[in-house]
């Protein structure tokens, strides 16, 4: 019988998949200017008296492949009232944990949670000056 070889020299099909979609994602950055929006430069909100100015990166949210602004606008950030929540209020803590703005995602479910304490520094990344 044959022994079985160390799993982590076997490339599962997800490993190659996932090799696939990055291949393509770096063909697609190299080359679909005309599906890819030009993304606006990084939002910094001030977040008085917080560990730091929190930085939002379009470049990290949005799929290239399926550039998908109506997941977060108009819904969850207006453009024309950019830092607020939707609905023009002031954002907060308390507003994401309510399920809003950042929150729609940022639950601890579909991406890492403001509550987690070892993630403060991951979004209050920019520090304030
Ligand atoms: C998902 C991103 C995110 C994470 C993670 C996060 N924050 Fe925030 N935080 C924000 C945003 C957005 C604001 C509001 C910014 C604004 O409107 O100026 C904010 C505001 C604050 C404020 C200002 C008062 C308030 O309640 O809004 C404090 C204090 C704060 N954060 C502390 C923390 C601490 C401590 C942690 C870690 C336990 C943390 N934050 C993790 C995004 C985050
Ligand atoms: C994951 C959520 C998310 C997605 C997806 C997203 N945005 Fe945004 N966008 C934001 C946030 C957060 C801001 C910060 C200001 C605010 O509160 O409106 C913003 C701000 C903007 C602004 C105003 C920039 C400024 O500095 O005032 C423009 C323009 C914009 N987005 C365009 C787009 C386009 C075009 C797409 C699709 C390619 C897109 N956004 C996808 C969350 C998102
Ligand atoms: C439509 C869903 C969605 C919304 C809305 C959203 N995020 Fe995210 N965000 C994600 C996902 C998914 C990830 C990656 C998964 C993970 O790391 O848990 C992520 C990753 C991040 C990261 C780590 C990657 C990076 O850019 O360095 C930061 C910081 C972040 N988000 C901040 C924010 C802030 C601040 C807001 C609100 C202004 C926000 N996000 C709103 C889905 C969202």
């Amino acid at each position: 019988m044959r022994a079985p070889r160390p799993c982590k020299r076997v490339p599962s099909v997800g490993m190659i998949a996932l090799a696939m979609v990055v291949f393509g994602l770096a063909l697609a950055a190299g080359g679909s200017a005309q599906t890819m929006p030009k993304l606006p430069a990084d939002f910094r909100f001030a977040a008085k008296g917080s560990p730091g100015t929190v930085l939002f990166s379009h470049r990290t949210h949005v799929n290239p492949e399926q550039p998908n602004c109506t997941t977060c606008h108009p819904g969850l950030f207006s453009i024309l009232r950019p830092g607020t929540t939707a609905n023009g209020l002031a954002m907060s803590h308390k507003q994401m944990q309510g399920g809003e703005a950042c929150g729609a995602c940022h639950n601890g479910k579909a991406a890492f949670a403001p509550t987690q304490g070892d993630k403060c520094m991951t979004c209050h990344r920019a520090v304030a000056s």
